[in-house]
């Protein structure tokens, strides 16, 4: 029997850190879906229109997930739809109709959702004000959440709150210590690896007592600010769990499969553990 090949992956640039082909390698082999296979792209910025014909037409790709820095760079040669346009970014294609959306909205959501964190009326403040932020945003207002997000540049927290038409305020770090947040999101790269001793909570403000700790940064695993939620008496989340769903949101729209996400998820730990980070 001759199997058709069928093809899906991540384009950026570069896209040689991405621990997306282990984790849904993984959900193919779990699956019997031995004709599907996730493969690194890369596609510099200058030529992602013609790179996105290529992997439609000559390289008979059924779709992919898009990475730094092209999120906003597809959005003019895909339909992005309502969460994609609402976020301004898009991390998943579809070629058979050219539908582009940003799953990192449901991995988000979905990920509190299965640790139990109570959205709706909560009061939930946000850290960052870059794309995962917005993803962030969007998600927690269509869920009911009380959003103020602090960034070190207020004025573009603002421009968020006022393009995505949500009841939102901003504050800074020290009066979002004392707005009796339940839940706190760090939607910005600080703390990241390399960067690990990064924490985007500054030493000299206390961090309040038994916050939810939720840290997008999944490399490391636990993060200096994980720790500092943690000995305050909160509980801390890592974002490996979006991680795995967003994939997961990307490889149904792919396959019309449920995603096997313990597995996923345990190929992720086994590609982090691999890196040794
Ligand atoms: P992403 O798309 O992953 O969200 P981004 O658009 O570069 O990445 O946004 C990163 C966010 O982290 C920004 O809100 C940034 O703050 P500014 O808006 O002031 O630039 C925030 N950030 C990055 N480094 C930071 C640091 N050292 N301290 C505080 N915030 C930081």
């Amino acid at each position: 029997m001759v199997l058709t090949e069928k093809r899906v992956g991540v384009i950026g640039w570069p896209v040689t850190h991405s621990l997306s082909p282990a984790i849904h390698n993984a959900a193919f082999r779990e699956l019997g879906l031995i004709d599907w296979t996730y493969d690194l792209v890369p596609i510099p910025p200058d030529i992602v229109r013609q790179g996105l014909r290529e992997l439609r037409e000559e390289g008979g790709y059924i779709g992919v997930n898009v990475t730094v820095p092209l999120k906003q760079a597809v959005m003019p040669y895909v339909r992005p739809d309502e969460i994609a346009q609402a976020v301004g970014a898009v991390n998943t294609i579809t070629f058979r109709d050219l539908s582009g959306t940003n799953t990192d909205v449901a991995g988000f959501i979905g990920d509190l959702q299965a640790h139990n964190v109570s959205l709706k009326g909560a009061k939930i403040v946000l850290l960052g004000a870059g794309g995962a932020a917005r993803a962030a945003i969007y998600g927690l207002a269509q869920e009911g959440a009380h959003i103020a997000i602090s960034n070190r540049t207020t004025e573009k927290a603002q421009q968020i709150i006022n393009e995505l038409d949500i009841e939102a305020q901003t504050l800074t770090l020290k009066q979002a210590a004392e707005w009796g947040a339940e839940l706190i999101v760090n939607c910005t790269s600080v703390g990241m690896w390399p960067n690990v001793d990064g924490c985007p909570w500054p030493d000299e403000l206390p961090f309040p007592y038994g916050v939810t700790l939720y840290d997008m940064v999944y490399r490391p695993q636990v993060t200096r600010l994980m720790e500092l939620a943690e000995a305050n008496g909160g509980r801390a989340i890592g974002g490996a769990g979006m991680l795995v769903r967003q994939g997961a949101a990307a490889f149904t729209r792919w396959t019309g499969h449920d995603a096997p996400i313990d597995v996923m998820a345990a190929a992720l730990q086994d590609a982090l553990a691999a890196r040794e980070h």
